[in-house]
């Protein structure tokens, strides 16, 4: 294992920001994993894993350890579930696409979902009308103080709307290693509700989906509204939605009625980021090499050169005209570093 110096961590991160590591080591084992904490006990630390959900402000001053722990496995099953267990360095998108190939459901809304498996659960991700919350059983974590292994159950995980524990009570003490989930081995529960794949599905005169055929329509919604970080460097919905108590909304509502909006409770509601941005004009707007996607105005874009900080600089005026004109405060999804 080489630990390698001034490293670019452009590759790394899915922005394709410019920004060096001091130091910068991948880990193919949690044998690796644990010598190189302990080994390094008294070095600042930063775990990467896909670097599909970052932003990169400025160079990392500590050790970044690249999470590269791959193999996916069935641990158990009866007539009519499965469960399976994937390292945390495993592709997200290959494995949702590995489990639908064995006819195992559950996944398949989330195709296509940049990043990797081990940072699934930190901000319980989630696409048209599934999150990982509703199929994930545990997730085997080592402390970076002192490489034990803990199981955190889904109750421990405490997820929410892109929230968990691993972005509150336990912020940076753990390296998540691998996780588990359950998923349906027949009477799948086919979820087309999310409006666009019930009509991508009609489009194609499918009437009885299978999961690669709701994967299908997920992959195909995706690519005509999401960039493909290869080509075009994004981190997927910047903001999160803002969820709004439902006293408050309708006195916004009043105001602008054509808002669009959805109930998530019998007092919450959520209003789409994305309309708001639109609406206030950022939509399709570029700015040097940093832009608001033409497609989806919840995504920042990098078209080539654009720094951290220019990104940075976009998303806060993007917050401050939504404040200004909708009293509404949205706040990045993204981790800004
Ligand atoms: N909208 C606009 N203009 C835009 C974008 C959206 O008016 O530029 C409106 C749409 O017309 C629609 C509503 O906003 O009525 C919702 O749009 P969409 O279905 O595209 O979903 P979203 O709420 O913008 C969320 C997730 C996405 C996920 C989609 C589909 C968050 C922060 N984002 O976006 O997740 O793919 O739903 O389920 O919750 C991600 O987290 O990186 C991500 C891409």
């Amino acid at each position: 294992m080489e630990i390698l110096p001034n490293f670019s961590l452009k590759k790394y991160n899915s922005f394709g920001i410019e920004a060096k590591a001091k130091q910068f080591i991948a880990v193919h084992s949690t044998e690796d994993l644990k010598t190189i904490l302990q080994e390094n006990k008294s070095q600042r630390k930063f775990i990467l894993g896909g670097g599909s959900n970052m932003l990169l402000t400025k160079d990392i001053d500590a050790l970044v350890i690249h999470i590269d722990l791959k193999s996916k496995k069935i641990i158990e099953e009866d007539d009519n579930f499965v469960w399976v267990e994937s390292q945390a360095g495993e592709n997200w998108h290959e494995f949702v696409l590995w489990t639908i190939d064995q006819n195992f459901g559950g996944l398949e809304n989330m195709s296509l979902i940049p990043g990797n498996v081990g940072t699934t659960p930190i901000q319980n991700i989630g696409a048209y009308g599934t999150e990982i919350k509703d199929t994930f059983v545990s997730c085997t974590a080592m402390t970076i103080e002192n490489q034990k292994n803990k199981t955190f159950t889904k109750d421990e995980c405490h997820f929410g709307y892109r929230e968990s524990v691993f972005k509150n009570e336990a912020k940076d003490q753990y390296v998540i290693t691998s996780v588990v989930f359950k998923l349906t081995k027949r009477n799948h529960k086919i979820n087309t509700s999310y409006g666009d794949i019930s009509l991508e599905l009609e489009k194609n005169n499918i009437t009885n989906p299978s999961l690669k055929d709701v994967s299908n329509a997920v992959i195909a919604i995706r690519q005509s509204k999401l960039p493909d970080p290869k080509e075009l460097g994004n981190s997927g919905s910047f903001f999160k939605n803002p969820i709004l108590l439902k006293s408050d909304f309708e006195k916004i509502h009043q105001e602008f009625p054509e808002m669009k909006y959805f109930d998530i409770s019998e007092t919450q509601v959520k209003v789409p980021a994305g309309w708001l941005i639109e609406q206030a004009g950022f939509k399709g707007k570029r700015f040097g090499d940093a832009g608001i996607h033409k497609n989806q105005a919840l995504v920042l874009v990098n078209y080539g050169n654009a720094t951290g900080q220019e990104i940075l600089n976009i998303s806060k005026d993007i917050q401050e005209t939504i404040f200004k004109t909708f009293g509404i405060r949205i706040e990045a999804e993204v981790n800004v570093i």
